[in-house]
């Protein structure tokens, strides 16, 4: 037998340990204000002891269980497989507890706010799914809860706004830059500078300085840990040939490649191609960046000449973010893991393809990988290959805007 839905989560794994100051080889680091130097030291040194606590693991792992719905299923798809003549599986993060990945990390983080002694919770959000998941952890834990959103984002994920609000969130609507992801992570680092005193900064991936990539990587490792010892179950003992999963900052991705990092599985995060890689207008940063720092650390950017950051584009809000973690980046220049990209109408082919074939509506991200993989199947990927894809969450959230695309009407 499997890992069963309900069984107690296991925590006992754990991955490298950056060197330095958070390197992933010449990736990561700590560049951020002086004013935040303390608040990032006194994260890291509380995540490296409750990390090696078993009480800490204990607690999370009781929160994932019977909180969050863990462990997820992976789940066969047969008629989806058929189609594309490559046997697909799928991990089941859609079926946690507010939809999405997202719910991993912040329960880690929001013990840990919990045993820094701080009141208050600030996070960005894309997609709106981070922004729930944390606004839902704020509620569990009771603390207060400010969430930093693209004026943009806002507009096309309505209902997640709504949810936030509802959960007692504050929404602070971002209208600088291009009113999306990167401009809210520019006002929550802008918010932490003046209250770190009280507050902690609920980084929804594995990007930020240091300890966030390694932090959030270890918070996102229980999806890679189940599916494995799931996929050696359904497959007799092996590990499936390719395992695809969406990058945006990159938390799902991670946390899936943690778990077959030392596999012979192929590793392949999917990036945000948005109107075609040749129009500049998609959310390739590592297909189509070069290295730079933003937001706290080094890692790949989309970047002009002269070196400004260029906007990114994605049908999806959780895509459309103009770099990466860096432990990707690292994974990239190895060659361990590749890059590959989908255009929105892939991730719109998607979305309709893993509906009407399995029965299950996924979110616009994740339908990039789908997207990637009916275009890919018998040809990147070979006919016959087993392929693990993390679908990162459900497709509610995207039901208005993709029928505003499809010229279809809601109802
Ligand atoms: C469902 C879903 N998948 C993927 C992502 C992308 O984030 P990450 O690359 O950190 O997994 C998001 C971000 O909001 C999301 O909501």
């Amino acid at each position: 037998m499997g890992i069963a839905r309900g069984a107690p989560v296991r925590l006992e794994g754990s991955g490298p340990v950056p060197t330095g100051l958070g390197r992933f080889g010449e990736f990561g680091g700590r560049f951020v204000p002086e004013s935040l130097v303390p608040a990032l030291e006194q994260l890291e040194e509380a995540f490296r002891v409750a990390w090696a606590s078993t009480e800490f693991r204990d607690e999370l792992a009781h929160l994932l269980t019977n909180y969050a719905g863990r462990p997820t299923p992976v789940t066969e798809c047969r008629r989806l497989s058929e189609r594309l003549g490559v046997r697909v599986l799928l991990k089941r993060e859609d079926l946690t507890h507010t939809g999405s990945h997202k719910i991993n990390n912040v329960l880690g983080q929001a013990l840990l706010t919990q045993r820094m002694g701080k009141h208050r919770l600030i996070a960005e959000t894309g997609a709106g799914q981070h922004g729930v998941a944390t606004a839902t952890a704020a509620a569990l834990f009771g603390l207060d809860c400010t969430v930093f959103m693209g004026a943009v984002d806002v507009e096309r994920q309505a209902l997640n706004v709504w949810r936030m609000r509802l959960l007692g969130a504050e929404v602070v609507p971002v209208e600088s830059g291009s009113a999306t992801l990167k401009d809210a992570i520019n006002d929550a680092l802008r918010d932490w500078v003046g209250t770190v005193e009280d507050t902690h900064y609920c980084i929804g991936s594995v990007v930020g300085p240091h300890p966030y990539p390694w932090m959030v990587r270890e918070f996102q490792r229980i999806v890679g840990d189940e599916a494995r010892e799931q996929c050696r179950t359904i497959l007799g003992g092996h590990d499936p040939d390719v395992v695809v999963a969406c990058v945006g900052g990159g938390s799902n991705a991670i946390g899936t490649f943690a778990g077959f990092l030392d596999t012979s599985a192929r590793l392949i995060g999917i990036e945000a191609a948005g109107l075609g890689l040749e129009s500049g207008q998609h959310g390739a940063s590592i297909t189509r960046g070069v290295p730079g720092v933003l937001h706290g650390a080094r890692s790949l950017f989309l970047q002009s000449e002269e070196g400004q950051i260029l906007e990114a584009h994605s049908i999806s809000a959780g895509l459309d973010y103009p770099g990466v973690g860096p432990e990707h980046a690292a994974l990239a220049s190895e060659g361990r893991a590749e890059y590959h990209s989908a255009t929105d109408d892939e991730a719109l082919g998607g979305f309709q393809v893993l509906s009407a074939t399995e029965g299950i509506v996924p979110a616009l991200e994740p339908a990039h990988a789908i997207g990637w993989l009916a275009r890919e199947a018998g040809h990147e990927v070979p006919s016959g290959s087993t392929v693990l894809v993390t679908l990162s969450g459900r497709g509610d959230k995207d039901a208005a805007q993709v029928a505003e695309r499809l010229g279809t009407e809601l109802g």
